[in-house]
Parts: structure tokens; C-alpha cells; sequence
């Protein structure tokens, strides 16, 4: 079954999740692996992520948009290609917090943008497996509301799984058909005009460009407030087997 949820709070146990923050926490965390840092960790919080701070640890994220006080950089994934450190600890709103709870619903959690959508379409082909019978598509949203780009984003990815679909899919599905591309839906939504009234539009025009990267986030472990991302390899097991914890 193919499911949609068109906010985190209506996140559901599943064989897999697919987390969707297309502006921006999961397109940084993409690009930041792109970049060549080993892990992201995505915490629950600004406060979580600034306990992380420690020798080759980058803090990113946003509180309105804008870089927290005493952090590195912005939740930008421009900033993010640039690799200063072995590991980006990334504390947003709304795309943070949805991975790590949806870290602890499902066996196995990727991380899915525009940037890497043929990525994580094909490794969701490749890696289907009978024991795999609910895959949800997490959107983040914003602030507990609908985020335009979550759903468009979720539809389209819907819509080219196999298998029986929820209503919920069906609509994403239907929404994402009323745009011609991921830079026209992204510029209809109502984040991609608050980050452009906040200086951002470079992120918001960087965040369209589609399947730009060969990256598969995958949550790796999750403990104490924060999920540990890392690339997809080969043979893998769920991260709910594996608790392997992130250095607190
Ligand atoms: C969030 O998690 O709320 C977002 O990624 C907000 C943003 O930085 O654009």
C-alpha cells in the first residue's frame, strides 16, 4: 500500500517511510552528503543540535528561516555544498523533527527532495521486498499546515510505485499532475514566497532543479533526539536492527 501523509502529524507506522521537506531540511541533508560529509544529523532541536557541537561537527538550520544564533550556517543546501567538516548536524522547524519521529515508526527512512527524486524512486524499485507491504510518504509541511512543494513532490513519487494506493496518494498524485515542472509547483507555494521575502530565492531556485543528485539519505540509527543519516549501501538492514548510536 502507498501512502501519503499530507503532514507529519499524520505519520503512521510503515514498513518504510519516505520523509519530504523539499524546502529545504531534506534537500540541505542531500546535498550535504553530495558534498561528501560522512553523516547528517538531524536533531529533534536548535537546543538538541547545539549539544552536538564538537570537533568536525557543522551546525546548520533555521528558526524563521534564518541561521540560530551561535550556529555555522543556514538550513540552505548552497551552504551545504560547501564541505567544511565531517559531519552537518542539521535542527530545522519542521523536515528535522519529522525524520527523527518518523525514525522511530518505521523500519527503514529515506530522505527524499526534488534534487535526488530518480534516486529515491529507483532505490524504492530496486529494493522492493514482499515484507514491504506499507511504504508512507512523509510530508513535513509547515508548521502543521500542508507545504504545496511536500505534496507535489510525495505525488510524484506516488505515482510511479507500484501496488494499491490510498486516497491520500491519489490526491497527492493529482495535485502534482497540475504542474508542468518541480519549479513551477515550487513557485506557487507559500514557504517558497516567505524564503524570498527573507533574502533566500537562490535556495528556493536551487531546491527545484530536478534529480540533479545520485543521493539516497537513509536514517541509520536514532537515539536521544536525533537520527543519524548516512547514503544508501547495498545490503543493508533496517535502522530499528541496527542501534548503533550517534556520539552524543
Ligand atoms: C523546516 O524544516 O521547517 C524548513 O526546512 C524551513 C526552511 O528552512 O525553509
Amino acid at each position: 500500500m502507498i501512502d501519503v501523509a499530507m503532514t507529519r502529524a499524520q505519520a503512521q507506522p510503515a514498513d518504510a517511510a519516505v520523509v519530504v521537506d523539499v524546502l529545504r531540511a531534506t534537500s540541505t541533508a542531500t546535498q550535504a552528503l553530495a558534498a561528501g560529509y560522512e553523516q547528517v544529523l538531524c536533531a529533534e532541536s536548535v537546543e538538541r543540535a547545539a549539544e552536538l557541537r564538537g570537533p568536525g561537527r557543522v551546525l546548520a538550520g533555521e528558526r524563521d528561516c534564518l541561521k540560530p544564533a551561535g550556529f555555522d550556517q543556514g538550513n540552505s543546501p548552497l551552504e551545504a555544498a560547501e564541505l567544511r567538516g565531517s559531519e552537518l548536524v542539521l535542527a530545522t522547524t519542521n523536515g528535522a523533527p519529522a525524520v527523527v519521529s518518523c525514525a522511530s515508526r518505521a523500519d527503514r527512512v529515506l530522505l527524499a527532495c526534488v534534487l535526488n527524486l530518480e534516486a529515491v524512486v529507483n532505490a524504492l524499485l530496486e529494493g522492493k521486498d514482499p515484507a514491504v507491504s506499507i511504504v508512507q510518504i512523509v510530508c513535513s509541511g509547515t508548521d502543521g499546515l500542508i507545504a504545496l512543494e511536500d505534496v507535489y513532490l510525495a505525488g510524484r513519487i506516488s505515482a510511479v510505485l507500484p501496488g494499491p494506493r490510498t486516497d491520500a496518494a491519489v490526491l497527492a498524485e493529482r495535485v502534482a499532475m497540475g504542474f508542468t515542472n518541480a519549479r513551477e509547483a515550487l513557485g506557487a507555494s507559500a514557504h517558497a514566497r516567505t524564503l524570498t521575502a527573507a533574502g533566500l530565492a537562490a535556495d528556493v531556485a536551487y531546491c527545484s532543479r530536478e534529480s540533479k543528485l545520485e543521493i539516497v539519505p537513509d536514517v541509520l540509527s536514532v537515539d536521544l533526539g536525533v537520527a543519524s543519516i548516512g547514503q544508501r549501501t547495498g545490503a543493508r538492514e533496517s535502522h530499528a536492527r541496527r542501534r548503533d548510536t550517534v556520539a552524543v
